[in-house]
């Protein structure tokens, strides 16, 4: 999704600040960049490709001044080429803009600022903005007041930053898509710290080199950063009073410390991220869980709402809750409300890691439109879920840049946990809360001595790769071939193991192995054993993903090994074995591992 960077206070290394931000915010996934700098000019170099491209177009070129503002794209209206990189220019080239988001009445502006004789010269949404501000300006409307009045305009979801020629200073508002801004020396809601920098970013990373002091603006909010200090207000001049938060995570957690890719980072991490997700949570001897200030949930029942891997993570939580007895389900965010679930008193639990996913928050708002409590479960501190719903629960895994949700997803699987043993009766509560206690260690063991990348040899030429899982394993095969699609590009499919014979089962041959996710030795363990028999007598290949509790192993052509652990336990160890196989699958095929065709990390548009 595209990513925002402004500075302001950098003297001469404005221009390297913002490709350095830039460079922090490719996680996001992006097609093409672009910066600019204004001083009486708006100079702007923007080129379709990867950051690097755009660092070799800078050198042919000398933009400097004290402001600037810098964006990678991912196309949503037209094509990546260079013409549609932002920043966008009005006619006169005294406007520079960069916008995340979509513009949903682009069209008809665009008509009628064309019609008024402006020249477009991309595809863009985005361009209409600096058009109408260059209007507001030609009318006599003083910088701010122009930028004011043109995002007033504007239907749909947007975060943009504006720079203007001859002014000192950087225009930002939003509406549906995050913003946040870095303060460096400023004074906590004076915004009055004459050599101070201010940043601006769709996430903290972009500048969290040079600061931890940060504003996350919300809705209908309007930002001005000058060399002077910063302000927010409404977007109609109100002034708004903003506490100054400080992050938490140091810099360096957003480097890769040696490992070849982000994602392999993060895997290895799950333990230190698992470990802090259940710090002063638990207690042991008692079997309580204690979540801090959640305040009092018992719900009667439950809906989560979520996307990708998060939704995942849903499924496995909506099973936790209706082994306690609470009804639940799990939506795609994006369905939700087409579906028209009825709400009654239900609370409605968002699961998104970034927090910032328009098509969760699109869902949560339908919900508490609805009379819903909703409860956001997210990683982001400060990020648009967790402040607009009604309670939060942080996961507490730390950054992650890969695309490719890992420890993400081993945090919200040990969060939720936590979340259904905090607010329903659980038989086994002790027991659960002994294996949540073991699970850092558990996937420790997995991390020192898994031979997923032999496994990922013997079929990194295969035609398609099947997972298969019953109850809480079921959301760890989905989650195992989402991955594996994700960066191998290669075809991947999960499926509750009984429905094998339902359909997917012609799709198998000798070429197809099939991943089967067996712990313990119970009724559901054998019947899932009865499903690989199926596969096996079609000749395809069977890797099992087992505690060795059960005879799985006499059919399987590999084995890789979990530690036998609570069943709600094995779920979460078994998903890190999937995780490695697609990581060596795709560093195999030589793949953009962390930043995967098509895909981004923060999905803002629905
Ligand atoms: C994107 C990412 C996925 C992620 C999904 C939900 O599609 O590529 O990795 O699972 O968004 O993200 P969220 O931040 O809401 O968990």
């Amino acid at each position: 999704m595209c990513g925002i960077i402004g500075c302001v206070g950098r003297g001469d290394e404005t221009l390297d600040t913002l490709v350095h931000g830039l460079a922090k915010l490719e996680y996001r996934g992006y097609d093409s960049a672009g910066v600019a700098l204004a001083t009486d000019t708006v100079d702007v170099c923007k080129k379709s490709g990867k950051i690097d491209d755009l660092r070799a177009a800078l050198e042919s070129r000398t933009l400097s001044g004290p402001v600037g503002i810098g964006h990678t794209r991912w196309s949503t209206h037209g094509p990546p080429t260079d013409e549609n990189a932002h920043p966008h220019r009005d006619c006169r080239g005294e406007v520079a803009v960069v916008h995340n988001g979509i513009i949903e009445n682009y069209q008809s502006l665009r008509d009628e600022l064309a019609s008024a004789g402006h020249e477009f010269r991309s595809d863009t949404d985005t361009e209409v903005v600096p058009h109408l501000i260059e209007d507001a300006l030609a009318d006599g409307a003083n910088p701010e007041t122009a930028v004011r009045e043109a995002i007033a305009r504007l239907e749909g979801s947007y975060a943009v930053a504006v720079v203007i020629a001859g002014v000192d200073a950087i225009f930002a508002a939003r509406n549906d898509s995050p913003l946040v801004l870095g303060i460096d020396d400023g004074e906590e809601g004076t915004g009055d710290a004459p050599g101070g920098a201010y940043y601006l970013a769709s996430d903290v990373p972009a500048f969290r080199d040079h600061t931890d002091r940060v504003v996350y603006l919300d809705d209908g909010e309007f930002a001005r950063l000058s060399s002077r200090g910063w302000r927010v207000t409404t977007l109609d001049g109100e002034p708004v009073e903003k506490a100054v938060d400080t992050v938490d995570w140091d810099p360096e957690e957003t480097g890769k410390s040696g490992y070849d890719h982000f994602m392999l980072k993060e895997i290895h991490e799950q333990p230190r991220a698992l470990r802090q997700c259940l710090r002063g949570r638990v207690d042991e001897l008692s079997g309580t869980v204690d979540l801090g200030d959640l305040g009092d949930l018992t719900p009667r029942a439950v809906q989560f709402v979520a996307c990708g891997t998060s939704y995942h993570a849903a499924i496995y939580a909506a099973q936790l809750f209706e082994e306690a007895g609470i009804p639940a389900k799990a939506y795609l965010a994006s369905e939700y409300a087409s579906k028209t679930p009825p709400i009654g008193d239900a609370l409605v639990i968002g699961v998104t890691q970034s927090g910032e996913t328009a098509d969760t928050l699109s869902a949560l708002r339908e919900a508490r439109r609805r009379g819903a409590r909703t409860l956001a479960v997210t990683n982001t501190v400060g990020s648009t879920a967790a402040r607009e719903c009604d309670h939060t629960l942080y996961i507490r895994a730390g950054p992650e840049i890969g695309v490719a949700a890992t420890k993400t997803f081993a945090s919200q699987l040990a969060a939720l946990n936590l979340l259904s043993l905090s607010v329903t009766s659980v038989s086994d509560s002790r027991d659960v809360i002994a294996g949540l206690r073991e699970l850092p260690g558990a996937v420790q063991e997995i991390l020192d001595d898994s031979n997923a990348e032999a496994v990922a040899e013997t079929y990194g030429d295969a035609g398609a790769y099947f997972f298969i899982g019953r109850g809480l394993h079921y959301p760890v095969a989905l989650e195992g071939a989402l991955k594996m699609k994700e960066i191998t590009y290669k075809h991947a499919e999960g499926f509750a193991a009984g429905e094998l014979k339902h359909g997917p089962l012609a799709l198998v041959t000798e070429n197809t192995p099939v991943f089967a996710v067996v712990t313990g030795d119970d009724e559901m363990a054998r019947k899932t054993i009865g499903n690989v028999k199926e596969v096996e007598a079609r000749d395809a290949p069977v890797v099992a993903v087992t505690d060795g509790q059960s005879d799985v192993e006499r059919y399987a052509d590999h084995v890789l090994r979990v530690p036998d652990t609570h069943r709600r336990i094995a779920a979460v160890v078994a998903n890190v074995q999937l995780q490695l196989v697609a990581y060596h699958t795709a560093a195999q095929l030589d793949r953009s591992i962390d930043k995967p065709r098509n895909l981004a990390k923060s999905v803002t548009v629905e």
